[in-house]
């Protein structure tokens, strides 16, 4: 998704602006573009492809000064091009724009400008913003900027420079992230803060409708409406080694292989095993509420749409709680109707995917308690709820989210086990829940172990150009998860599908040419899932098991079978998904796919 950084300080911005810009290459971009100001003039440069191609196109260019705004872009409103990458200009070549975001009123805006004579140069909505903020332009760019927020429809986290205007950048926002970061030899704003914690460490949140102006000497926060905002800056708490390869070949398998510390870090200070029950500080302030709660939603998308699914079972498993699971693009333009102390629990990543913030804005609309379990601190979905619970898993850089289904797991997990304990869940079930919990990192690092056979296996199948997954009630959500892991990044297709309905459709489908992968531990759906097996091999197709160690049965029934420890059947699936994730990675490695970066996808979707 597209990117912004900026930076205005001593240093020259061309090597801090793409150093920034290679950090968010994560996120998935199409071209790049950055815009250097300097005395009365602007350096200027765009490219499709990587930053690398950006960088070398500014090698042969003059680009001086120490005042600059810098973009990757993931195109929306037109096709990948160097036209259409920011930074866009108005007609006089004046002013810079870089935006994430849509502006739903580009439409009638470009008509009227159009109407006063103004020729767009490319097909983006962006193109306006240069040319409004110039319209308004007297001298004054926060001004003009203010001035141009006031017309536009939609979202946006913004940067402008003015060749007129030296040494000053302006950042506004609503709806997408922007964050200030205070330097020691400058100021930067960013949307994403691994773009700048190389630099430091200290950033400020702009708040939507909020604009700032950044300088060598300071930065001042206002609202739309032209109030001063005072506000405390906070710590980012990575470290810049977090956001690199630490000798893995990429970024999805570093992440794979810290899922036994991200287990331990979302678990870290919160069990008290004496008791049998969770501590969370973070939702201390909505405990009373919280605890009397029967009606549950978690509202996600993607990954962690899958994480709510198996959360559903196991707050089923746990407690008394009625928990239903949406996807947030789904359910913003539901007609909600839930009882009135449902609480909304939003889980996300990144904080920043828009369907997900729209969702919980809706839901809260409607007089909803609002949760967030999210990775990313100060992100706009952990501002937006009443609190929350975060995830401590540090940066997750590969677009395919890995360690974070895990960490949600666990924590949906404390989370339940938390009401539970406070409903009918008995102290000895309590225990069992965190030894289990405790058990996780170590289990997670023996199937990890097993990462050469997991190789072994996608090596013999990875040219199969159809997949099936299967699982049942909590291997269900895993067989989900495990098809979306397999298609985002080999690019083969996959369907995630409950055993129990692959008589209704899928079966027409299997033949020796499509493996499925049975999602079989010990659990009460053995014996079902075993007949599921059974029905497929009598049509000769492939199966590879995740299922328990110590399982003979499973030995004769499936072709191919990666064991995982024995755990409670609710934990099953932390352990279930380790596997899937590896043989997606291998089978994408083999297949010669950009792991990290896969086609057409982004790391954090911030439109809708
Ligand atoms: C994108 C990412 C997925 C992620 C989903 C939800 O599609 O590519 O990996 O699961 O967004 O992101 P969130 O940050 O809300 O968890």
């Amino acid at each position: 998704m597209c990117g912004i950084v900026c930076y205005v300080g001593k240093e020259e911005a061309k090597p801090v602006l793409l150093g920034g810009l290679k950090h968010l290459e994560y996120r998935g971009y199409d071209s790049a573009g950055l815009a250097v100001q300097h005395e009365d003039d602007v350096d200027y440069c765009r490219s499709v492809g990587r930053i690398v191609d950006l960088e070398r196109k500014t090698d042969s260019m003059v680009i001086k000064g120490t005042c600059g705004i810098a973009h990757t872009r993931w195109a929306t409103h037109g096709e990948p091009s160097e036209e259409n990458a920011h930074p866009h200009r108005d007609q006089d070549e004046n002013v810079y724009v870089i935006h994430n975001g849509i502006i739903e009123n580009h439409d009638f805006l470009k008509k009227k400008l159009g109407k006063a004579g103004i020729v767009f140069r490319s097909q983006t909505d962006t193109e306006v913003l240069a040319h409004l903020i110039a319209s308004h332009f007297d001298g004054d760019l926060n001004e003009a900027v203010r001035k141009t927020m006031s017309q536009i429809e939609g979202t946006f986290g913004l940067a402008v420079i003015h060749r007129h205007v030296p040494g000053q950048i302006v950042v506004a926002r609503r709806g997408s992230p922007l964050v200030i970061g205070v330097g020691e030899d400058g100021y930067f704003a960013a949307s994403d803060v691994s773009a700048m914690v190389r630099y430091t460490k200290k950033v400020v949140h702009l708040n939507d409708n909020e604009l700032a102006i950044l300088s060598r000497d300071g930065y001042s926060i206002s609202t739309a409406q032209a109030q001063s905002v005072e506000r405390a800056t906070e710590t980012v708490e990575w470290e810049p080694e977090d956001a690199e390869l630490a000798g893995f070949p990429h970024f999805m398998l570093k992440e794979i292989f810290e899922q036994p510390e991200t287990l331990r870090n979302a678990m870290r200070g919160r069990l008290e095993i004496g008791e049998g029950v969770p501590k969370l500080g973070g939702i201390v302030p909505v405990w009373e509420r919280l605890k009397e709660c029967r009606h549950l939603v978690v509202v996600a998308c993607g990954t962690s749409y899958y994480a709510g699914c198996a959360g559903m079972y196991i707050f089923e498993k746990l407690t008394e709680v009625d928990v239903q699971v949406e996807l947030a693009s789904e359910f913003r333009y539901r007609k909600l109707n839930f009882p009135p102390d449902t609480f909304i629990i939003a889980l996300s990543q990144s904080g920043e995917t828009a369907d997900t913030l729209a969702a919980i804005k809706e839901a809260k609309r409607k007089g909803a308690g609002l949760l967030g379990i999210v990775n990313v601190v100060g992100s706009s979905i952990a501002r937006a709820t009443e609190a929350g619970i975060y995830n401590h898993a540090g940066p997750e850089i590969g677009v395919a989210s890995t360690k974070i289904f895990v960490s949600q797991l666990a924590i949906l997990t404390l989370l339940a086990l938390l009401i539970g304990r406070h409903q009918n869940l008995s102290l000895t079930d309590g225990v069992g829940a965190i030894k289990g919990l405790l058990a996780l990192p170590d289990q997670v690092q023996k199937i990890l172990s097993q990462d050469n056979h997991i190789r072994a296996i996608a090596e013999k199948y990875y040219r199969c150009n159809n997949w099936l997954f299967l699982g049942r009630k909590y291997g269900y959500p895993i067989a989900m998860e495990g098809a979306l892991k397999l298609k985002e990044v080999s690019y083969i297709h996959a369907e995630g599908y409950a055993a129990g309905e692959m008589k209704h459709g899928p079966i027409a489908l299997i033949c020796p040419e499509m493996p499925t992968v049975a999602i079989i531990p010990q659990d009460a759906m053995y014996e079902k899932m075993a007949s599921n097996i059974q029905e497929i091999k009598s049509r000769k197709g492939p199966v590879i098991a995740i299922a328990t160690e110590g399982d003979h049965q499973i030995k004769e029934l499936a072709d191919d079978v990666i064991e995982i420890p024995a755990t409670l059947d609710y934990l099953n699936p932390i352990l279930s998904v380790i596997p899937c994730q590896l043989l997606a990675y291998h089978c994408a490695r083999l297949l010669n796919r950009d792991v990290d970066k896969p086609r057409n996808l982004a790391k954090s979707v911030t439109v809708e």
